[in-house]
């Protein structure tokens, strides 16, 4: 069987590492062709990459360099492990893809969308996902989360604004994709949050089960 492509996006402290793992960890159970993987660093070279963009640094930092560092992680990504594995089958679930550039790297850092979007297409080769879940929660409540459980990195650094921007890109991406991405509110329990994704898991792909 051909392999299925299923991403989970959000804001900072939506609760969506938590989501994509609980979605993992149910699907493992009935099929070990599952694979969880994130951006940016799902790769060895990834990893590097990841490390750069999210240490706090004097230096300026260029929302272009941002860019092309997220998308070279992506098309690294892409290339080494998401096409292997679906080539094999698997189920993958990446914890952020494209959307997350679309939304900090457009919405909120005012790049030129429809540059993002291009780029995009080029780093993924048109590799969209089969399912994105877009795990909802107003700002304030993402960053009250975050300062609790452990502190800011050099990204969740910035202020509300940023914030507020990012969220409502995100809304938007999911409008204007309706097919493709579902919303999901996380001001509800994780367990309350997991078990709707599931539903609609098994509701659209019961041949993965
Ligand atoms: P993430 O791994 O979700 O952070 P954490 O583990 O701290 O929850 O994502 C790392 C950061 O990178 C996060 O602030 C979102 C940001 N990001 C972008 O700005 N653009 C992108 O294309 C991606 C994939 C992530």
């Amino acid at each position: 069987m051909k392999g299925l492509f299923v991403t989970f996006e959000g804001i900072e402290g939506a609760g969506k590492s938590t989501q994509a793992k609980e979605l993992y960890n149910y699907l493992k159970e009935q099929n070990p062709k599952v694979a969880l993987t994130r951006e940016p660093g799902g790769t060895d070279t990834g990893k590097k990459i990841r490390e750069i963009l999210l240490t706090p640094t004097e230096e300026v930092f260029p929302s272009l360099a941002e860019l092309f560092l997220y998308e070279a992680d992506r098309v690294l990504h892409v290339e080494n492990k998401i096409k292997p594995l679906l080539e094999k089958g698997y189920i993958v679930i990446s914890d952020r893809y494209i959307d997350s550039t679309l939304a900090y790297q457009g919405y909120a850092r005012n790049i030129d969308k429809e540059v993002v979007k291009y780029l995009n297409k080029l780093a993924t080769d048109n590799l969209t996902p089969d399912i994105t879940f877009l795990i909802d929660i107003p700002v304030e409540e993402g960053l009250k989360r975050i300062r609790e459980e452990r502190g800011f990195d050099r990204i969740e650094q910035e202020d509300i604004d940023f914030h507020k921007k990012l969220r409502e890109g995100f809304l938007k991406i999911a409008q204007e994709e309706k097919n493709r991405v579902v919303v999901i509110d996380g001001l509800n329990s994780p367990q309350e949050i997991s078990a709707k994704i599931i539903k609609i898991f098994e509701s659209r792909f019961k041949e993965y089960l």
